[in-house]
């Protein structure tokens, strides 16, 4: 008996222009394009492992150390898919082995606590994606296997992908055209940093894929984010990102984040995700921008209170001199700067 064996890890990731609003909920198609920066797989990913062979005799997926169920319609609907590209191929060459007809083993693990409220279910659905893409050998590219992985979770799509990534929503109605693509890779602008502020790791009270689809049906601000800001900023996003420019990137992300709020506030009934800890990090991020006299630091915050800080790399002492100062302990900051170094963020705050 043989098995055959694949490994692979998904980063998370996090927009900057958000995706918030579905067309077509069965195929996952959203209405509108967003953009996402995929963070570093030394930080938040998902390790992925699949077994194959034809000695197993049923699907098992276990995450984080625990059975958890395949019958969701999204994953059922990746295995469809993944199996039918590797039936092909068999088709095609007889000599493969029929791993299209073989049971999977699926085992998948999390570098951060799932419920920090971050999201894992990008860095989950790309990982399974990719790890089973790997195990068939499908020859499809990456944005092509991101139409799979966008059919288990929106923001999954993006996950394929390292760097600065767009989601383009494609205009036809079986999804063909709804795919993740590259914008820029980490290596054309590096000194980009990202940080979470973790708020709160309660899970959140209305689950994105409910709440876009209230807003959807209920927001009039919606239909004006869809027509005419969210197009005009995915354009000018991408501009930004390729010309490296902070300033333009920041401001974009700021409002595209506050804009996604805004027709969350405008639902009927109202979706909040943010608490009053997200509204001061907010303040603090503007007032950190106003002390230095320009934008060196974005806040972004997706369906929960948690906020994730966009910044340069030669502005992080700056930056986290305030907030350090400002929320005094969060866990592994502090430890990251010496006494002296503290002091002196203290003093310049003092100072501010
Ligand atoms: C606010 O991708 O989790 O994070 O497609 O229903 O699984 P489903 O939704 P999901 O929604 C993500 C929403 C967001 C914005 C974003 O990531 O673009």
């Amino acid at each position: 008996m043989s098995i055959h064996i694949a490994s692979t890890t998904a980063p998370v990731n996090i927009a900057t222009l958000k995706y918030w609003g579905k067309r077509d909920a069965d195929l996952n198609l959203p209405t509108n394009s967003s953009i996402s920066v995929t963070l570093s797989q030394d930080d938040l990913r998902t390790l992925t492992s699949v077994a194959t062979s034809e000695s197993f005799n049923k699907d098992t997926l276990w995450i984080n150390g625990k059975e958890e169920s395949l019958d969701s319609k999204r994953t059922q609907d990746c295995l469809k898919d993944l199996r039918s590209l590797r039936e092909e191929m068999e088709v095609n060459d007889k000599s493969l082995p029929r791993f299209s007809q073989w049971k999977l083993h699926i085992v998948s693990e999390n570098n951060f606590p799932t419920a920090a409220g971050l999201a894992s279910s990008a860095a989950g659905f790309a990982a399974l994606v990719v790890a089973i893409a790997k195990l068939y050998q499908l020859p499809q590219s990456m944005s092509e296997l991101s139409k799979i992985a966008r059919k288990g979770s929106g923001s999954a799509c993006r996950s394929l992908f390292g760097g600065y990534v767009a989601w383009e929503m494609g205009q036809l109605a079986n999804g063909e055209d709804s795919m993740a693509v590259p914008v820029a890779s980490m290596d054309e602008w590096p000194e980009m940093k990202a940080a979470i502020l973790v708020v709160s790791d309660v899970k959140k009270d209305t689950p994105s894929t409910q709440g876009m689809q209230l807003t959807v049906h209920t927001s009039d601000l919606f239909k004006e984010r869809i027509n005419n800001v969210v197009p005009r900023r995915f354009e000018e996003m991408k501009t930004a990102i390729r010309n490296k420019n902070f300033k333009e990137f920041a401001e974009l992300t700021m409002k595209d984040s506050n804009s996604f709020h805004a027709t969350c506030l405008d639902s009927y009934p109202p979706i909040f995700y943010m608490n009053d800890t997200s509204k001061k990090i907010i303040r603090l991020i503007h007032s950190i921008n106003e002390f230095f006299g320009e934008v060196i630091v974005a806040y972004t915050f997706d369906a929960g209170p948690n906020a994730v800080l966009y910044y340069l790399e030669k502005d992080e002492a700056k930056i986290f001199a305030f907030i350090y100062t400002l929320l005094k302990k969060v866990e592994g900051w502090a430890n990251k700067y010496t006494e002296p170094e503290l002091q002196s963020f203290e003093k310049l705050f003092v100072e501010y």
